[in-house]
């Protein structure tokens, strides 16, 4: 069990979304929280929402992790003035929604950045620190886009496929060279954040399209439980079993389910990349 009233935490694209949420729980638990994002003109007003939620200390540091330089930078700042950093959230994320063939080459390298490269500019610069420390934690939010393969999301479902990679060859890493550091990875399914505006879902029950508070909720209780996988809604959690199965029919059962379909009247978010 985790105390996350007694740790400092950052999260990556903490000013909106589910990431702004994870810090407002972290903050209520009495954590110091550092939130990175792009938006420059969100983050005061983020963080004198953790000061209010009951931080601890809150500190906002404007950082675009597509770029590594700037990931570094950001660190060295973040560990000088707000200190070491107990829990790191990697959460920032983008989408395009678009089909391969209409997605600009610099629209999918800036997707792999953003997804997947960032996790390894962000570990490379406190995982240090916290193997020296012994102890520490990785929470890494892929997707459930990271376990199965969705029409529209070539960038974004191998970036997201990238991450669930990562954290593992990590996990293992850690789990023998320095125990005390753990890693969690975060798959869900779509969220009502906006980021995914207009995805639908076949199923509801079965695959409902999650609320934004229960996820940040369910993110933070993993980390308090030292979980070091979180699925979700539970059906996300057949999808390795599925894999068992000849392809037709794994690709079968995502058709029934909707899965394949469930991007075609993506909007996303106005005035986001994706448009
Ligand atoms: N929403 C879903 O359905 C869903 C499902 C599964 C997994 N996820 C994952 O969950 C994570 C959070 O998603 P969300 O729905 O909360 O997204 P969101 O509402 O779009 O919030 C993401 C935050 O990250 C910031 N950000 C974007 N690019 C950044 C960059 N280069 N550097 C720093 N910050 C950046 C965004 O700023 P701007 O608003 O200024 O861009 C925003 O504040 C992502 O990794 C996403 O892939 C989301």
């Amino acid at each position: 069990m985790t105390t996350i009233g007694t740790r400092n935490v950052l999260i990556t694209g903490g000013a909106g979304g589910i990431g702004r949420l994870m810090a407002l729980k972290v903050a209520a638990l009495g954590a110091g929280v550092a939130i990175w994002d792009i938006d420059e003109q969100r983050l005061p007003a983020v963080v004198d929402e953790l000061k209010t939620a009951g931080a601890r200390d809150a500190q906002g540091f404007v950082c675009d992790v597509s770029d590594r330089e700037a990931v570094y930078r950001a660190a060295t700042e973040t560990t000088a003035s707000f200190g070491a950093v107990d829990i790191l959230v990697n959460n920032a994320g983008v989408v395009s929604g678009k089909l391969l063939l209409e997605i600009a080459d610099e629209q999918i390298e800036r997707t792999f950045k953003i997804n997947a490269l960032a996790l390894f500019w962000t570990a490379k610069a406190f995982l240090p620190a916290m193997v020296e420390r012994g102890s520490g934690h990785i929470v890494t939010i892929a997707s459930a886009g990271g376990l199965i393969g969705v029409p529209r999301q070539c960038d974004y479902g191998a970036s997201k496929h990238a991450a669930v990679g990562f954290d593992e060859a990590l996990r293992n890493e850690l789990r023998r060279s320095a125990p005390g550091v753990i890693t969690t990875v975060v798959c869900p399914s779509y969220i009502d954040t906006g980021m995914f505006a207009g995805a639908t879902t076949r199923f509801s029950r079965l695959l409902p399209i999650l609320h934004e508070q229960d996820v940040a909720d369910r993110v933070v209780k993993a980390i308090q439980l030292n979980r070091r996988q979180v699925l979700m809604p539970p059906l996300v959690r057949t999808v390795p079993l599925m894999r068992m199965l000849p392809v037709s029919a794994f690709d079968w059962i995502a058709d029934f389910l909707g899965v394949t379909r469930s991007m075609d009247e993506f909007t996303g978010r106005v005035g986001t990349p994706a448009d």
